[in-house]
């Protein structure tokens, strides 16, 4: 007789998490006048886009710290030390809930680097996500909130994702109601621009007013509220863009392509270089699409819809 087998043991691989956040346009980016801090007051109203970064949290041995990799678009010229925001973001979540920052954050980028489209930001959110999952914290939603706030302006955003007004330093947020679905394109340059350096720029050529007017977006927020590209394409607004303009002058080619492929309303992205056009519909962002390529007006397009959700686990 045969003895019986023993039980076979499969050994479960150390859990992950992994978390999907998005990058932004900025519909409309009023600046104001430097603060002491080093920051610029914004009234901005930011949308979600269907361009996303993914992070992956997988679990470490106790003590091994935190250690990171990047793949995907422009990977090459992302950090992968304590610089990243990512990593930074697993820290401050690590010494908020009082555990040891042990992990391995696995980014896999889509949103461009140094683009205006807060892809960096948008990876430090989904790292807080991701990192609370994982170590099974629970930190309430408005804790991570405050954290992401404090790791930078647009870290907040990728957290809430859709379409939000952005007031304070961009990071006090209050959502906004839409309708349906917008369609962009981006148009994404190989060289970003540092966003200082944009700021720096707006100080010395055009500097902001010392209040802004909330009352101003009226018009930009009724579009969206009755699903209206044509009218959310003809008040699109950055003052940055004069700003991104002056130090990349061939950024206007790529605005001026767009317009003449019948986009609905062209833009700096953020503080650029990315530059964003507003669609009729997905055939016509193809259009535009193929006018940038056609006109070598970039390095990368990107065709994509909005809002899109913020910072979420797709999958454990
Ligand atoms: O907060 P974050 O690191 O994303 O900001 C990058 C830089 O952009 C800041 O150091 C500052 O120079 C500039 N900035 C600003 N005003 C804001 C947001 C960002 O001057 N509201």
């Amino acid at each position: 007789m045969t003895p019986p087998r023993p039980p076979s043991i499969a050994l479960a691989p150390p859990p992950s998490v992994r978390v999907r956040a998005p990058g932004k346009v900025n519909l409309s980016l009023r600046v104001g006048a430097l603060q002491d801090d080093g920051y610029h007051p914004l009234v901005t109203i930011f949308q979600a886009v269907g361009l996303s970064e993914e992070v992956v949290a997988h679990q470490v041995p106790p003590g091994a710290g935190v250690s990171l990799g990047v793949t995907g678009l422009q990977a090459d010229v992302v950090p992968t030390d304590e610089t990243n925001l990512a990593w930074r973001a697993a820290v401050a979540l690590a010494e908020h809930v009082g555990v040891d920052p042990d992990v391995r954050l696995e980014i896999h980028k889509e949103v461009p680097v140094a683009g205006g489209m807060a892809g960096g930001s948008a990876d430090a959110a989904a790292a807080l996500v991701a990192c609370d999952a994982l170590w099974e914290a629970g930190v309430p939603r408005a804790d991570l909130v405050r954290l992401a706030a404090g790791l930078g302006a647009d870290v907040a955003f990728g957290l809430v994702g859709h379409t939000a007004v952005g007031t304070g330093r961009g990071d006090v947020l209050t959502p906004a109601m839409t309708r349906g679905e917008f369609h962009w394109v981006f148009a994404v340059q190989a060289d970003g621009l540092s966003t200082p350096e944009v700021y720096r720029t707006f100080d010395e050529t055009v500097g902001g007013p010392a209040d802004l007017d909330l009352a101003e977006d009226t018009a930009l927020m009724q579009a969206l509220r009755a699903g209206d590209a044509v009218g959310l394409g003809q008040v699109l607004r950055n003052d940055l863009q004069g700003p991104a303009l002056a130090l990349r002058p061939e950024l206007q080619r790529t605005l001026d392509v767009a317009t003449e492929a019948g986009a609905l309303g062209a833009i700096v992205s953020g503080s650029g270089p990315t530059v964003a056009a507003l669609a009729r519909s997905r055939q016509h962002a193809l259009a535009i699409a193929a006018s940038w390529t056609a006109n070598d007006a970039c390095d990368t397009v990107w065709c994509t819809t909005a809002p899109a959700a913020g910072a979420r686990v797709v999958a454990h």
